[in-house]
């Protein structure tokens, strides 16, 4: 059916990420490969609106596989992403006496997986985790890289491990269902990776939605060409993704070069402030990466380091993508004051990932530019 393998060899674990359609119904084939033959039992881990869509046909898989599954279902939505339900989920996978030997199953978003993974990571001081990532920020950024975490008071995914999963899955044909925001908060994330991996692959996604725009998703996936440049799209991504974090797999604090993990936060740093300022409330994430993205270009260019071509380019790009919240009522001085505790709680000098051509990105120390550049970027990007 097309599908595409992308074999990673992490320093931790080797695994694979497979990218196809109408994959659920014989997902347990797929995971029987990835996991050991002692597994017995399946705790699956997703949420009541993820499981309604898909959970029984993965469930009846890994059944008629003869595996025991036990469903626990997180509530859903960020807030979710909590110690308490961190608890939650090691409970039940003791109360159901899931072994060494025995795996979990993510089926969900980022939310999801992020939980399910820190779960497995240190029940038992590790059992054998699979995602089945069901949104599109999940199938190209977090399933991939073995981050786990949850959230505290403190911040986002404060508390985590580095745990690479045994497999991912990826069936394309889950985003049929995927809300037109969440589709485009994950197209911003592809354009993000596009632009700091290479020419070839931001025209690829350039293209891809140049012919498909998000706002109109669901009618193409009776279509094969469609289907067939999804995944080819994801697995391109996925790839980028991949190489840039199996040379820098636990994103080595002291690197600056421009290959450092650190590049995947193009566009993050205003992005975690635009987030912050509102409560994390108004943006979905991908949405505050968009407006960061244009934030980061904007800069570069201002900072004559980015072509005004460039610029253009990446802003036509994103208006492919969709519209981005309104952010004309975003107080400078706020975005500041969000940046400066952004700063404290990391510990370390902050920093902007900027664009010297697309393909070529440099982090750069906020204090090294100008704070009028910054304040005059921000101005041009939030009040235009
Ligand atoms: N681990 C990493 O490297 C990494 C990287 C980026 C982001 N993240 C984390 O990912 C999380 C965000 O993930 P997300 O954007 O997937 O959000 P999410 O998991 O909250 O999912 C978004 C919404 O879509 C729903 N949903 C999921 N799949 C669906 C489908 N197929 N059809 C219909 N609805 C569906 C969910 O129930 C939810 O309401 C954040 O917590 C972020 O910190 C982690
Ligand atoms: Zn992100």
């Amino acid at each position: 059916m097309g599908n595409i393998s992308v074999k990673l060899n992490g320093s931790a674990r080797r695994y694979e990420i497979k990218i196809g359609h109408d994959l659920l119904n014989n997902c347990s084939r797929w995971a029987q490969k990835c996991l050991s033959p002692e597994t017995k039992k399946i705790a699956l881990v997703s949420n009541a609106k993820v499981f309604r869509l898909y959970g029984e046909v993965v469930k009846k898989s890994f059944e008629n596989a003869g595996l025991e599954v036990f469903v626990w279902k997180m509530g859903d939505g960020e807030k979710y992403k909590n110690l308490c339900s961190l608890e939650k989920a090691l409970k039940f996978f003791s109360q159901n006496k899931l072994k060494r030997t025995d795996a979990a199953v993510a089926l969900g978003g980022g939310v999801v997986g992020d939980l399910a993974g820190f779960a497995a990571a240190i029940y038992l001081r590790g059992i054998s985790f699979l995602q089945i990532p069901t949104t599109l920020l999940a199938m190209i950024d977090s399933s991939v890289g073995g981050k786990t975490a949850v959230n505290t008071e403190f911040g986002k995914n404060l508390i985590g491990a580095f745990y690479q999963p045994n497999g991912v899955l990826i069936d394309v044909k889950t985003l049929r269902t995927l809300p037109r925001r969440e589709l485009v908060a994950g197209f911003c994330e592809a354009v993000k990776q596009g632009a700091i991996a290479n020419q070839k692959l931001f025209d690829q996604t350039a293209e891809f939605l140049k012919n498909y725009s998000p706002a109109n998703f669901k009618n193409c996936f009776s279509d094969k060409k469609f289907l067939v440049e999804l995944e080819n799209l994801l697995a391109a991504q996925v790839r980028f993704k991949a190489e840039i974090v199996m040379q820098d797999e636990r994103e080595s604090v002291a690197r600056i070069d421009g290959k450092s993990r650190k590049i995947l936060n193009f566009g993050h740093t205003l992005a975690h402030a635009l987030e912050k300022v509102t409560d994390y409330k108004y943006f979905k994430h991908g949405e505050a990466v968009g407006c960061g993205i244009l934030f980061a270009a904007e800069l570069s260019k201002k900072l004559n380091i980015l072509d005004n071509s460039e610029l253009k380019l990446l802003n036509d790009v994103l208006r492919r993508v969709g519209k981005l919240p309104d952010t004309s009522n975003i107080k400078i001085e706020k975005v500041f004051e969000a940046f400066a505790f952004d700063k404290k709680t990391i510990g370390e000098s902050l920093q902007f990932i900027l664009l010297e051509k697309i393909g070529k990105p440099v982090i750069l120390q906020t204090g090294d530019i100008p704070k009028s550049a910054i304040e005059k970027s921000l101005e041009t990007v939030l009040h235009r």
